[in-house]
């Protein structure tokens, strides 16, 4: 059977899969992350869950070619798969913030039982800052580079303590920091923080409150990029 080949980024949070693993992939438009693991034999089984007609439909087209099989389910986020369905859960491809509110819209995500892989496109941030103030832990980050950007995947468990951490500080995890290419990553992070920094101290009417707390994201990554020396 032919093999799917995964970009970069999917491909790390793939390697990221348990083997035998039972899988829920969310916003699964073409189907490849479990259509790549089910023809590898590195799932027990999958389900593709999306949220459009066209994406499920590119889904089942590719699952036919391949030979595999890939139920899907149309439904926002988590709310057509059953927690006793799947032992892992990926969500890849959408903003930090669509995947807060998935994971928020499926308590049973929090109870611990469930591996969750998280690979946001933008708000990284933002949604460390609210898995940790949600009562999950971020077990491990891995760093991958897909043309000339750089994204990070989240391997997350719920049935943690739940913790306010200021958002300065969900620049970086414990985690993050333990990953190979996390210096580069955060070499990258604060090329763009500087940037967004100038625009506001050359902006006529930037708040003051505004520039303080990217003044403190830049001193915070720098911090970081201190400690991955
Ligand atoms: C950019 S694609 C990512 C596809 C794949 N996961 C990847 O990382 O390459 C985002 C997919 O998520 C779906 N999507 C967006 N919001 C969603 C939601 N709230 N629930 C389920 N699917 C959603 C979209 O229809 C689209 O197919």
């Amino acid at each position: 059977m032919e093999s799917m080949v995964l970009t970069p980024r999917l491909a790390c949070l793939a390697a990221l899969v348990p083997q035998g693993a039972r899988l829920a992939d969310v916003g699964t438009d073409h189907g490849k992350l479990p259509i790549s693991l089910l023809l590898e034999g590195r799932i027990a089984y999958a389900i593709g869950s999306d949220i459009g007609v066209g994406p499920l439909a590119h889904a089942a087209l590719n699952a036919r070619e391949h030979g595999v099989t890939l139920p899907l389910r149309r439904a926002p986020g988590l709310d057509a798969v059953r927690p006793s369905e799947c032992d892992t859960v990926s969500i890849a491809g959408m903003g930090g913030q669509t995947i807060a509110q998935i994971l928020q819209n499926a308590p049973w995500t929090r109870a611990g039982a469930h591996l969750l892989l998280l690979q946001p496109m933008t708000m990284v941030y933002e949604l460390r800052q609210w898995l940790w103030a949600h009562g999950y832990a971020i077990e491990q980050e891995a760093v991958c580079r897909e043309d000339r950007r750089r994204y990070v995947v989240l391997s997350v468990r719920g049935g943690a303590p739940a913790k306010e951490v200021p958002l300065a500080q969900c620049v970086v995890s414990p985690a993050l920091l333990r990953a190979p290419g996390a210096a580069d990553y955060l070499q990258q992070l604060l090329t763009r923080e500087m940037r967004a920094k100038a625009g506001l101290e050359r902006a006529k009417t930037h708040s003051a409150d505004r520039l303080a707390a990217q003044n403190a994201l830049v001193q915070a990554i720098r911090q970081a990029l201190e400690e991955c020396k």
